[in-house]
């Protein structure tokens, strides 16, 4: 199910604008990887380009290779919607489709993959994807009501119930935290270390403890300046990048220095 992806010397432009210039790492694994940096150096960017939904935006497009299990994602014989089928996205904001219900919001994925599925198969896939968000018991009595009728952390985990029910090798979250709370926060932290025995979870976050927590390896990017590229600037196992990173640069926006 988890697979790793290697990115090789990744541009990611907005029409004319370079916005992430010249990005190689590789994402390991069952494991969490954690995007830092200051805002605007192209974290949310360069995390749209791992499932190919930068290229949605008009005039969007990435030069450079992200290969996944021997298939570079970008390769003109692959189809952007599969590829977002395996490697999932959980926004910045929880957004569960207002008008669904619970249960229809776990299976939403699913049918815009046109799967067919019966009642049984659909009730257990419900049941399992709320099993792996830590949701099932808070909703087990009430999956015909509305996903809008959850708390804030609730829906972030039914949207996170969404993206695994669609069985995807890959988890990107960017931000999933800063809308909120501490003990949400917590509950979504708790679940990441759970996920990672089973996906690859890349996460953006500007909160430093939650990358130090979750994380396994962590990513830093910088920008030189206003209209400059974003650049991935060192990344490292998470414990080395917080004790003793080889870049000033990263001390400094560890450190709250700066950014
Ligand atoms: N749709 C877009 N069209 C044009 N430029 C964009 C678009 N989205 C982002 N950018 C630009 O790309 C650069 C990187 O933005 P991005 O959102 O990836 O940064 P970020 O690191 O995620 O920042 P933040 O921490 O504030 O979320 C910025 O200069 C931004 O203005
Ligand atoms: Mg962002």
């Amino acid at each position: 199910m988890s697979k790793r992806i290697d990115v090789s010397d990744l541009n990611v432009y907005y029409s004319d604008f370079l916005a992430v210039a010249d990005v190689s790492m590789t994402i390991e694994e069952r494991s969490v990887t954690a995007l830092i940096g200051p805002s605007g150096c192209g974290k949310s960017t360069f995390l749209r380009t791992l499932n190919r939904m930068h290229e949605v935006i008009p005039g969007a497009r990435v030069e450079g290779k992200a290969v996944m299990d021997g298939q570079d994602l970008y390769a003109s014989d692959v189809d952007p919607v599969e590829v977002r089928r395996q490697v999932g996205m959980v926004f910045q904001r929880p957004n569960p489709f207002p008008t669904m219900s619970i249960a229809e919001n776990v299976l939403a994925g699913v049918k815009l993959n046109n799967r067919r599925i019966s009642k049984g198969d659909a009730s257990d896939l419900v049941e399992s994807s709320l099993q792996g968000a830590n949701l099932w018991t808070e909703v087990k009595d009430r999956l015909d009501r509305p996903g809008s009728s959850l708390s804030g952390g609730q829906q972030q985990r039914l949207c996170i119930a969404r993206a695994i029910a669609v069985k995807p090798d890959v988890l990107l979250m960017d931000e999933p935290c800063s809308a909120l709370d501490p003990i949400s926060t917590l509950a979504i932290e708790d679940l990441m270390a759970e996920l990672k025995s089973e996906y690859t979870i890349v996460i953006v976050t500007h909160n430093m403890q939650q990358a130090a927590r979750v994380s396994d390896r962590t990513a830093f990017f910088n920008i030189a300046g206003t209209g400059k590229p974003g650049r991935l600037i060192e990344m490292d196992e998470t414990s080395t990048m917080f004790s003793s990173p080889n870049v000033q640069a990263t001390e400094d926006y560890i450190s709250g220095r700066f950014g």
